[in-house]
């Protein structure tokens, strides 16, 4: 019940991963194996999209991280106390997302689609023929024998955000939405979707009209999320509701993860911490962070700041969309003075990054270990420091979030998730955690 994929690099996209089908010579091509989702670095040479770049990777994750700022003030608005299921995400936020892209075929016969997938977000959308402002690849519904429209009427149409039913009384399920700076009008449609070898009928999604802006991502998206739309939703039969990944190292090529959809071939003792809910965000992967220690100190961080409190929509979640780590802004200062402390400065800042120390003294870094009840994570040194391009300096890989007035929101990001798995259990509300080199 797997879906093999590859881990490459779109343009403003941090990761992406594809289905591998390639011909045998390929040394890009993913083992013969349909149980998992193998997963290549972003700036690899098997991006099916661009060649690679120049800029060394650590330009490249500053450049990402950088944007992470406007993702986590979208994440917070999602978690404002009112009610915020009725707002659709605002035109101009501009969130830039870490991404996965699976490779997968919608319609019969299928066309193949390399689409981001973002456990943060519930819907999938892909750009149409005929779409005004699309990038070239394009689904094309006239192609397809299964394709079939969808209308206001229908019930998978009023969970969708920003639709236009009301207003103008259309009979199509037309939307318009924001996505990471730009905005895309839709209309919901169905069609077979094909992942590996799975195919899921009818599948739900946004078939893009039009696009405003740059950023959507070029050939759509595939929500992870928990929320009626996302893929775990219209696949609860196929899927159970379980799904893992582990991302390798930023710094690989060639190195491969996977994605495993499906409680099949799972690990099966793997530690695990409870998966909870915040009713005003349902798509979102909340646990309960309760300490960072670094080193042997246990950080005195408030428990308010980390701990999910249903009330104020505080709380970690783990997202697969965000680069860094971040942390409320006091929670993270309190985090790294401790690290400052134990380490040997002077300390100076580089993009994101505001403790950074000469490589020398990396010896000294304290490891971080995240407390999440039942479990602890420690991070691999890989996974708490960055280097900067010329080699000299290493850095914290943390930053404080952006510090407005929804800021209640922690995320455990990607950079922080390299050669970790992380397995998540709808059913059951579980999220597992271990560490597993999967380079
Ligand atoms: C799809 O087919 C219909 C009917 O043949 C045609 O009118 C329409 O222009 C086609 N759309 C595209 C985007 O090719
Ligand atoms: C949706 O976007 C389209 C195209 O950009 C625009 O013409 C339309 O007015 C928008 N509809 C709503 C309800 O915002
Ligand atoms: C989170 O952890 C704290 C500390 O162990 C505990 O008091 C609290 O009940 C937990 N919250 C949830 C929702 O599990």
């Amino acid at each position: 019940m797997g879906v093999t994929v590859k881990f490459f690099t779109t343009l403003s996209l941090l990761y992406a991963i594809y289905i591998s089908s390639s011909a045998a010579f390929d040394p890009c091509a993913s083992k013969p194996d349909h149980s998992g989702l193998t997963v290549i670095p972003i700036y690899g040479k098997c991006s099916p999209f661009n060649p690679p770049k120049t800029e060394s990777w650590v330009t490249t994750i500053m450049n990402m991280a950088a944007k992470d700022p406007d993702r986590l003030k979208y994440l917070s608005t999602l978690v404002a106390r009112k009610s915020v299921i009725s707002v659709p995400i605002a035109s101009g936020q501009n969130f830039n997302i870490g991404n996965y892209v699976v490779r997968v075929k919608l319609g019969s016969p299928g066309q193949l689609m390399f689409m981001v997938l973002d456990t943060s977000s519930d819907e999938a959308w892909v750009p149409c023929t005929g779409c005004t402002g699309c990038p070239p690849t394009m689904f094309s519904p006239n192609a397809s024998n299964s394709y079939g429209s969808l209308g206001c009427s229908d019930p998978q149409c009023s969970p969708v955000r920003g639709l236009s039913c009301v207003q103008t009384g259309s009979s199509l399920c037309s939307f318009n939405q924001s996505y990471a700076g730009s905005s895309f009008a839709a209309t919901l449609v169905r069609d077979s979707l094909t992942l590996a070898n799975n195919v899921v009928p009818n599948y739900a999604f946004g078939c893009i009209n039009a696009i405003a802006g740059g950023s959507i991502p070029a050939q759509g998206l595939l929500g992870l999320g928990r929320g009626p739309l996302s893929l775990l939703s219209q696949t609860g039969y196929l899927y159970s509701g379980v799904f893992s990944y582990c991302l390798p190292s930023f710094k690989s090529y060639y190195f491969s993860g996977s994605l495993k959809l499906g409680p099949v071939g799972q690990p099966k003792s793997i530690r695990t911490t409870p998966l909870l809910q915040n009713p005003h965000r349902p798509s979102l992967y909340y646990v309960n962070l309760t300490g960072v220690s670094v080193g042997r100190v246990k950080v005195p961080v408030p428990s308010e700041l980390l701990e999910f409190n249903l009330y104020t929509g505080s709380g970690t979640i783990i997202d697969s969309g965000t680069v860094i780590t971040r942390f409320v802004e006091p929670a993270y200062n309190a985090i790294r003075d401790e690290f400052r402390k134990q380490v040997t400065g002077p300390f100076s800042s580089l993009g994101s990054f505001d403790t950074c120390f000469v490589k020398t003294y990396e010896a000294t870094a304290p490891a971080i270990t995240l407390h999440f009840t039942g479990l602890d994570l420690t991070l691999p040194m890989e996974n708490s420091l960055i280097h900067s391009s010329s080699g000299s300096l290493a850095c914290l890989a943390m930053a404080a979030a952006p510090n407005n007035v929804n800021s209640v929101l922690n995320v455990i990001a990607n950079y922080q998730q390299q050669n970790v798995r992380i397995l998540f259990d709808t059913v059951n509300n579980k999220v597992g955690i271990a560490r597993e080199l999967c380079n």
